[in-house]
């Protein structure tokens, strides 16, 4: 039963100036639940009545229909309603129960959604950078799924640029074939580190480094040969990866692919008169903008990351015709994207306030910034292994009888990595700590997927029993927060939407998590009375939500554990 709206069209017939989509909206739940569990503030409408809030409030109450809840009842300026918690708690356990996709909505209208993610550079190491991008663009892609969209997957893969140029000339200069096959990535790293230290003292290694790129760029056969050697070996490491998140996408189109697409973009560009010289470079002024220029094209001729994000986004509106376009890609990558919108918005395209930049904060290792280059880097590869590890300890200790252990454990220690990553407001920074990362108790993944393997467990027991759906009320105060949480999971699905927020459900599972377990630490649950069905809907209803809540994140929810 959808609450909010019920009370939006019993205020609505009251008041008439104000229409149903405008009282819906400003329906709040008061924090202290005291104040009832929904509220209608009335400031707003004290201008067109001529009166004081908590005249019409007092006005509101006396004409409304009440029937349905507990009490309605005027606070100051406030409108309180508090709901009738057994009719509450039976009509939204059906709602559940009866659904196959409880939480889910249509908002969206099938309408497609880019969405730019993960994208590591080929010849570097996956790190936690990256991480973030990965998991919040796949949980991004589950919520824009669950309003009603038809999410787009894209692997931007930086398999172009300068840098190779730079490994190529670095290759040639002290790399050997054999050592780079053993250990691929870890060897090209070092010779990317080694480039970079020796070109401080040694300038002309930069110019060979261009020189090298400008001759992949032209179709040179070497070049060429190279740099898929280099991207193949690369991709065989972050497919492990994608394998151990279970993430999959629907394009690997990355950099590489809009060599051939990005004459047609200079060419626009030179037609609409956007490009001006800059010290023998080709640049779009965007002062008007209050920006940096946007550099399209080098004195030598060779393009940039912004000339191949250019092709790459007017090919995406071509092939995929998007409602939105998001790229989920670090905050300090935020003014090449403001400056990305305004040049195609300088060319014409209209679509481009359909573009966003979704950011996201800086992991850093000891307050520091973690960096290729400096050799400061955490291997994501890593991470899920030490995590992994701890999860068959605890499992250890705890089930050592489980079956399926080393799946489970799979599923708890890479889903506490990412469920903490998830679990963190998108825009904030902070810093690793692995032992943080991996806690089982407290505000964790493996704490909601251990809530949900005992609501299981307690299903198990019960025999898996048939429920009577007309027979949900459950006569007991411990249950009206959990009740009261599970019922607003669907307002949850399109606030982390509207946000581009996956913390939102993240945070939710948890105080779901940490409800449930507290109204089943103080009341029975499998005891034989005419309750029992109604509070068997509630721990089906509770697993169903965390599961799915779970889901939306990208972490599994084994069923024992
Ligand atoms: N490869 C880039 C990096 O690691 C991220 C690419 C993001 N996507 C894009 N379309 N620019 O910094």
């Amino acid at each position: 039963m959808d609450y909010k709206n019920q009370i939006a069209e019993t205020i609505a017939a009251v008041v008439p100036e104000l229409d149903n989509a405008t009282i819906l909206s400003k329906i709040e739940v008061p924090k202290d639940a005291s104040m009832g569990d929904y509220a209608f503030p009335t400031f707003l409408l004290a201008k067109a009545r001529r009166m004081a809030p908590q005249q019409i409030a007092t006005n509101i109450v006396s004409e409304i229909a009440t029937d349905g809840f507990k009490e309605v009842k005027a606070v100051g300026p406030y409108v309180n309603f508090f709901l009738d918690q057994a009719q509450f708690g039976a009509d939204t356990l059906a709602e559940v129960l009866r659904q196959t996709d409880y939480g889910h909505n249509t908002d969206g209208e099938a309408g497609h959604i880019t969405i730019d993610m993960s994208s590591p550079n080929i010849a570097k190491p996956m790190s936690m950078g990256h991480l973030r991008s990965t998991v919040i663009g796949n949980s991004l892609a589950e919520i824009a799924k669950a309003n009603g969209y038809q999410p787009i997957k894209i692997n931007h893969l930086g398999d172009w640029g300068t840098q190779f140029g730079k490994l190529m000339s670095a290759y040639k200069r002290w790399g050997s074939e054999e050592e780079v096959k053993a250990d691929p990535i870890n060897t090209l790293v070092k010779y990317y580190v080694r480039f970079h230290k020796e070109a401080e003292t040694q300038p002309e290694l930069n110019d060979e480094g261009r020189a090298w790129f400008k001759k992949l760029e032209d179709g040179d056969e070497e070049a060429h040969e190279l740099w898929s050697w280099f991207r193949e070996e690369s991709l065989k490491e972050f497919m492990e990866l994608y394998n151990d998140l279970d993430i999959d996408f629907d394009s690997f189109n990355g950099e590489a692919f809009y060599n051939d697409k990005m004459d047609a973009v200079i060419d626009t560009l030179k037609e609409k008169h956007l490009l001006v010289e800059s010290q023998g470079a080709q640049v779009v002024d965007l002062e008007d903008e209050g920006l940096n220029v946007a550099m399209i094209q080098r004195t030598d001729g060779a393009t940039l990351y912004m000339t191949r994000d250019l092709a790459a986004a007017i090919f995406r509106k071509n092939n995929y015709n998007f409602v939105k376009s998001l790229y989920v890609v670090g905050g300090e990558q935020r003014e090449h994207f403001m400056q990305m919108k305004a040049v195609l918005k300088k060319m014409g395209y209209e679509w481009s306030d359909d573009i966003e930049h979704i950011p996201f904060g800086m992991i850093t290792v000891d307050g520091k910034k973690l960096s290729t280059r400096s050799g400061r880097i955490i291997l994501l590869k890593d991470v899920l292994a030490d995590s992994v590890k701890l999860a068959t300890a605890q499992i250890d200790e705890k089930n050592p009888n489980l079956a399926n252990k080393e799946v489970v454990a799979h599923e708890v220690g890479t889903g506490a990595v990412v469920f903490h990553d998830l679990m963190n407001e998108r825009l904030g920074n902070f810093d690793f700590k692995l032992e943080e990362v991996v806690r089982f108790e407290g505000d964790t993944g493996p704490y909601v997927q251990y809530t949900n393997a005992r609501a299981q467990s307690i299903l198990r027991k019960a025999g898996k029993p048939e429920l009577d759906l007309n027979n949900l009320s459950i006569d007991d105060e411990q249950v009206w927060e959990t009740e009261k949480l599970v019922a607003s999971f669907n307002d949850i699905v399109r606030r982390a939407w509207r946000d581009r927020e996956p913390s939102v459900i993240a945070k939710y599972s948890l105080n779901l998590a940490r409800a449930f377990n507290k109204y089943y630490a103080n009341s029975k649950i499998l005891v034989e009375d005419d309750q029992l069905n109604a509070r068997l809907a509630l721990v089906t209803a509770v697993s169903y939500v965390l599961t799915e809540s779970l889901r939306l994140l990208g972490v599994k929810a084994p069923k024992e554990m």
